[in-house]
């Protein structure tokens, strides 16, 4: 991909996607990037090699692909009379910000939506993503080549399902670092010393997600192959199944897809009553 790519904010997860396209071969020239304060700016550009400045107008000109990575509630005023080339690629990161509120924003339809995850500072990210179906390909293939930069990719078929996206992948970084926690505090509990404990939590969390994620079958068939009859796993899983862990992560997710819902809600609504691009 030679063409040129402009993010319109530069902090981490903007800098997240930079790194990982610079890795990934991008040229530095290839790269543009807004910011909001000169400190910023400057910062960036040092950082990375790239030209970064706060005028996003001028940094979006003849771009191909506009990364808008500004927090939501910023948005409005980030892309306020911007004017992407008439076949670029509007690409959002941005929680909540619904694609016909940015096509209403910036006068095209060429809009894919995606929630990545903190892990892409690791380039381990996995990002869900969604488009308007009948968008021309070219669109999606943009998109999936900057945020497979940074980690995997998965296209949802509804916009609404970017807030299970965000419940399952968005929040699931939080919810690893709650169980490592849990498991560390529990191993505490039994003796360990504390790094002790830590170590074992960290490293058994990574090799069981590497064994599930190549081991080629599914995690319960994992689970029953290490759960011996009267073992030790199997006293532990009964108790977890007999607390209604299974429910409570189901409840736990449902309460953070209605959350991401009713901010989506609350940003759509602010925007209805914002300058579209005739009056911008
Ligand atoms: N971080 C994550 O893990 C993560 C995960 C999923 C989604 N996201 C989404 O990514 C977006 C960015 O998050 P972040 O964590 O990268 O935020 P951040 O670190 O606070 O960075 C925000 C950036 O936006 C810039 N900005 C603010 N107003 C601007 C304007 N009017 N014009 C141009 N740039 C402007 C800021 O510039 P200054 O530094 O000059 O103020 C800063 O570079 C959010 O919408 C968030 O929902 C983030």
């Amino acid at each position: 991909m030679q063409e040129l790519i402009a993010f319109v904010g530069g902090g981490n997860m903007a800098a997240s996607l930079i790194g990982g396209l610079l890795a990934a071969g991008h040229r530095s020239q290839q790269l543009r990037v807004a910011v909001k304060t000169t400190a910023s700016a400057r910062r960036v550009g040092e950082r990375f090699g790239v030209a970064c400045g706060t005028d996003a107008a001028a940094a979006i000109a003849g771009a191909g692909i506009v990364v808008l990575a500004v927090k939501p509630q910023l948005m409005a005023a980030a892309v306020h009379g911007l004017r992407p080339a008439p076949d670029a690629t509007v690409l959002s990161v941005a929680a909540g910000v619904r694609c016909a509120t940015l096509a209403h924003w910036l006068g095209t339809a060429n809009v894919v939506r995606a929630m990545p995850n903190t892990p892409a500072l690791f380039r381990a990210g996995i990002s869900g993503l969604y488009c308007d179906p009948a968008l021309p390909a070219l669109h999606r293939t943009r998109a999936e080549a900057v945020l497979g930069s940074v980690g995997g990719t998965c296209w949802v078929p509804a916009e609404a399902q970017i807030d299970a996206v965000t419940a399952l992948s968005g929040c699931g970084p939080a919810y690893y670092f709650y169980l490592t926690e849990l498991l560390r505090e529990a191993g505490a509990a039994l003796g360990l010393d504390a790094a002790t404990a830590a170590r074992l939590a960290h490293d058994t969390f990574i090799g069981a997600a590497a064994m599930a994620r190549d081991a080629g079958e599914d995690e319960a068939r994992l689970r029953e192959q290490v759960t011996s009859r009267g073992g030790s796993t199997e006293a532990a899983l009964e108790h977890l199944e007999g607390a209604g862990v299974r429910r409570i992560f189901r409840e736990a997710l449902a309460a953070a897809d209605a959350r991401a819902r009713l901010r989506g809600d609350e940003l759509a609504l602010q925007a209805a009553g914002s300058p579209g691009p005739a009056t911008a």
